[in-house]
C-alpha cells in the first residue's frame, strides 16, 4: 500500500526527472493518502528534498561509487539523506521506514542497497558534510547561475537571500477588514489555539506562528467568506497602486486572482477588468472570486493583442504583475532552482517589455501603473524600469512610501528575509 515516503518518491520523480511543477504534482498525487498526517509528511518530504537537492544530491556522490540507474532509487535515497539531516524522526525509523519503500515500488533487489547507503551515511556524517559544504552551490542548495545573478545584484545580501530562501516561510493571512477587525481575527484566532500576530507593513494581514490547514480557519469558506492565503508583500500592491473613488482599473496578468480581490476589498472602483491569457488560470481566478463573494470583470485573452479585447477607453489605475523568474518566491516553491533555466531571464526581460509597451499607452494621462515581479534580479526589475523610463518622456517615477524593503535606483526592492521576494515600481503618466 501506498504511504506519504512512497508518494513523496513519485512526486518528487516527476518534479526532478519530468520538470513538473511541485505544486501540480501535489495536487494531483496527495489525494492518494486518506491519513492527514501522511499526507503532511509526503509534503514535507518533498518540499525539503526540493529546498536541499544540490546538497543532497552531492551527498550521494560522496556516498556512491557508481552512478544509480534507477531513478526512483536515486529520489529514495534523498528522502532518506534528509530525513536523517533535517527531521527529527529517530535516524533507525528514519532508515527502516525509507528501506521499507523498496517492497512498496516492488523492488526487494535495492533494499540492502538503501540499507547500507543510509547506514553509511549515518556513520560518517560529519567527515561527508564537511567535504560537500566546501562547494557553495551545495553548501546553499542552489544553482551556480542564480548565485551568480544573486552575487551581482546583491553583493551584500547574496548569502543571507539564498540562506532566506531555503527556510520554510510563514503561513500569512490578508483579511477583509470591511467585514472583520484584524484585532478581532487574532483574539478568535487565539480562541482556536491558533497563535498569530499583526503582519508588519500591511493593513491587512496576520501571519500564523505555525501553518495551519485553512479549513481550519474561520471566514476562509461559506457565503461571507473574508480571508485569504496571501504573503505581505503581495498585499502591499492595493495600497501602492492608490485607486481613487471611480476609478476605471485594469489588472492585465490576474489569475488566480490574489491582488485582484484584494482591489475590490479595498476600493470602490468603476470598473475592474481582470485579464489572463490561460484558461485554467481564468478558473482559478473565478474560484478566488467567487469564494470571496466578489465580482469583477474578467476575460481570458493575451493583453499585448489590445484589439482582441480593449473598448478603446484608457484606464486610471493599471496593475502589471508580470510573469517572472519567481526568483523572490523561492523559499514557497523550492522546484523553481531546480525548474528554471538561466536563458529564461532574457526571455521573460523580453516578454516584460512588451507587456509595459502595449499597456502605456491605455493609461490614461494622470493615470499610474503599479509594475510588479515576485523577482530578485536586477533585469526584470529596476533596470527594465530604467530603460522604459528612458523610453518614454510621458513618464515619472512615483516614490512609494513604506519602510518595507530597499529602495533602487528605480521602484523598491523587498528581499525574503523579511517577505516573499516582490519587486515594486509606480509609474505615473503626464
Ligand atoms: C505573476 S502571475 C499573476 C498573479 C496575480 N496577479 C495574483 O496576484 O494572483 C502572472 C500571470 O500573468 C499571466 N500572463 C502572462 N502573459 C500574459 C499575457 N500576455 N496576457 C495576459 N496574461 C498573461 C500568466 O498566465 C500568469 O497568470
Amino acid at each position: 500500500m501506498q504511504n506519504s515516503r512512497s508518494i513523496a518518491t513519485k512526486i518528487l520523480s516527476q518534479v526532478i526527472w519530468q520538470k513538473r511543477s511541485l505544486t501540480d504534482c501535489l495536487t494531483k498525487q496527495l489525494v492518494n493518502l486518506t491519513d492527514s498526517r501522511e499526507r503532511a509528511l509526503a509534503q514535507e518530504l518533498c518540499y525539503g528534498v526540493l529546498r536541499w537537492l544540490l546538497r543532497l544530491q552531492a551527498i550521494t556522490h560522496q556516498l556512491l561509487h557508481k552512478k544509480l540507474k534507477d531513478n526512483d532509487i536515486q529520489i529514495l535515497l534523498l528522502i532518506g539523506l534528509y530525513q536523517l539531516i533535517y527531521l527529527r524522526t529517530p535516524p533507525y525509523a528514519a532508515i527502516a521506514a525509507t528501506v521499507e519503500v523498496t517492497r512498496i515500488l516492488k523492488k526487494p533487489k535495492t533494499t540492502g542497497l538503501v540499507n547500507a547507503i543510509l547506514r553509511n551515511f549515518q556513520r560518517n556524517s560529519e567527515e561527508i558534510l564537511a567535504i560537500v559544504d566546501n562547494n557553495i552551490e551545495a553548501k546553499l542548495s542552489h544553482p551556480g547561475w542564480i548565485l551568480e545573478h544573486l552575487q551581482a545584484d546583491w553583493p551584500e545580501q547574496w548569502e543571507a537571500i539564498a540562506t532566506a530562501n531555503n527556510v520554510h516561510p510563514p503561513m500569512t493571512l490578508r483579511l477583509n477588514t470591511k467585514l472583520m477587525a484584524r484585532d478581532k481575527y487574532i483574539a478568535t484566532l487565539k480562541e482556536l489555539d491558533i497563535a498569530a500576530n499583526i503582519t508588519p507593513y500591511t493593513n491587512y494581514g496576520i501571519t500564523l506562528t505555525e501553518p495551519v490547514d485553512i479549513r481550519k480557519l474561520p471566514g476562509f469558506a461559506g457565503k461571507d467568506a473574508y480571508v485569504s492565503v496571501q504573503d505581505g508583500a503581495a498585499q502591499l500592491a492595493a495600497e501602492f497602486l492608490d485607486v481613487p473613488e471611480g476609478a476605471r482599473v485594469l489588472d492585465a496578468c490576474a489569475a488566480p486572482g490574489g491582488k485582484t480581490a484584494h482591489l475590490l476589498e479595498c476600493y470602490n472602483m468603476k470598473a475592474l477588468l481582470a485579464i489572463d491569457n490561460q484558461a485554467s488560470r481564468v478558473s482559478l481566478l473565478h474560484d478566488t472570486l467567487q469564494r470571496l463573494n466578489l465580482t469583477a470583470q474578467t476575460k481570458c485573452a493575451d493583453v499585448c493583442q489590445p484589439d482582441d479585447w480593449w473598448n478603446g477607453k484608457q484606464f486610471d489605475r493599471i496593475l502589471l504583475d508580470v510573469p517572472c523568474s519567481a526568483s523572490g518566491v523561492i523559499r514557497r516553491h523550492p522546484d523553481i532552482k531546480h525548474l528554471r533555466q538561466p536563458e529564461d531571464i532574457d526571455n521573460l526581460v523580453a516578454q516584460q517589455a512588451l507587456l509595459l509597451d502595449t499597456l502605456w499607452p491605455l493609461l490614461a494621462p494622470g493615470g499610474k501603473l503599479l509594475y510588479v515581479t515576485c523577482s530578485v534580479f536586477a533585469a526584470e526589475n529596476y533596470l527594465q524600469i530604467q530603460d522604459f523610463l528612458a523610453k518614454y518622456s510621458d513618464a515619472n517615477e512615483v516614490e512609494l512610501t513604506t519602510e518595507c524593503g530597499h529602495q533602487q535606483m528605480y521602484g523598491r526592492q523587498i528581499l525574503p528575509d523579511e517577505f516573499d521576494g516582490f519587486y515594486y515600481a509606480c509609474l505615473s503618466k503626464h
